[in-house]
């Protein structure tokens, strides 16, 4: 058996809860999309949480968050999927997934091969996902470069050295990790994804109605602070918003959620006009 090492605390658990959503997901059978990757992911997560009794307590924790947070965040994965395959339809032949988690859209959507994923997260992250991929002989269909790094640093550079290359379209995916950055720092990184944005990108940024002190949100910052340091979110005041894509040559127009999720037949409306996803194109 591969031995791994699964992120049990820090950020990058909050990956494995995804995981556990998508395996969920793709054994059902009004699956939303088939993730035939997320069962590994969690089988082996699994078995390093259980090596201490701490860690069985925290994956339990873990799977209950994953619950708690599951019909809402799946659609939104079927959401981002329906997506990407809209911004390579139209020619996008760059993806970037800022925060990658333990995502396989580079394996299992079936994306064509001269469309080229590039995967940003933290090194612990893909110290836990490249040893389990490897272990099912995972192929892509599109190329994929992987980028273990903080996206509080300049990952500029570095994405350049990977091949990326900003004089062709490109469709940034934040699927819930800007956010966790401090504010300056989730500017500084929709700066830079700007600056590297030729004509026809395509980005999105969500817009939630949420009470950061609810029960389940509460939990999982105890649990990515590895129960040390429960701190209250920052506040969103000096993120990027629609008013600051727009000022900076995004052309944006908003997708209430509630109109998204029509043709997908769940039951996961918000009743909230203002709740959806900016999305935006460069121009
Ligand atoms: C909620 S998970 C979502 C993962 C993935 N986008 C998905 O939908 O499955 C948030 C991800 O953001 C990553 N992340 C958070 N802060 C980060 C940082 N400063 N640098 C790099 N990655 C970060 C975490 O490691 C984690 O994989």
């Amino acid at each position: 058996m591969t031995q791994v090492n699964a992120p049990t605390d820090g950020v990058a658990v909050t990956a494995i809860g995804v995981a556990l959503i998508r395996e969920r997901e793709s054994r059902g059978p009004d699956r939303l999309y088939d993730d035939p990757f997320a069962a590994a992911f969690v089988d082996a997560a699994r078995r390093d949480f259980a090596r201490t009794e701490e860690g069985s307590a925290r994956w339990e924790r873990v799977v209950t968050l994953a619950e708690q947070f599951f019909a809402g965040r799946s659609v939104g994965v079927r959401l981002v999927d329906d997506r990407v395959s809209e911004a390579v339809a139209a020619g996008c032949r760059q993806v970037v997934l800022l925060g990658a988690g333990l995502d396989t859209r580079a394996y299992r959507m079936g994306l064509p091969g001269d469309v080229t994923v590039y995967e940003l997260d933290l090194p612990e992250l893909f110290a836990f996902k490249e040893p389990v991929l490897g272990a099912v002989g995972a192929t892509s269909t599109a190329q994929r470069h992987i980028l273990p790094i903080d996206l509080s640093t300049d990952w500029a550079v570095p994405l350049g050295e990977r091949g990326f290359r900003a004089d062709l379209p490109t469709h940034w995916i934040d699927e819930g990790a800007l956010p966790y950055l401090r504010p300056e720092d989730h500017l500084r990184a929709v700066a830079t994804l700007t600056a590297l944005s030729a004509p026809g990108s395509r980005f999105g940024l969500s817009r939630f109605a949420i009470d950061p002190d609810a029960p389940p949100y509460a939990e999982l910052r105890r649990l990515v602070a590895g129960d040390s340091d429960a701190r209250t979110p920052p506040l969103d005041a000096g993120r990027p918003g629609e008013q600051w894509l727009v000022e900076h040559g995004w052309r944006t127009e908003f997708r209430a959620w509630d109109d998204m999720i029509v043709p997908l037949g769940r039951a996961v409306a918000v009743n909230n006009p203002n709740v959806g996803v900016v999305l935006a194109e460069r121009v």
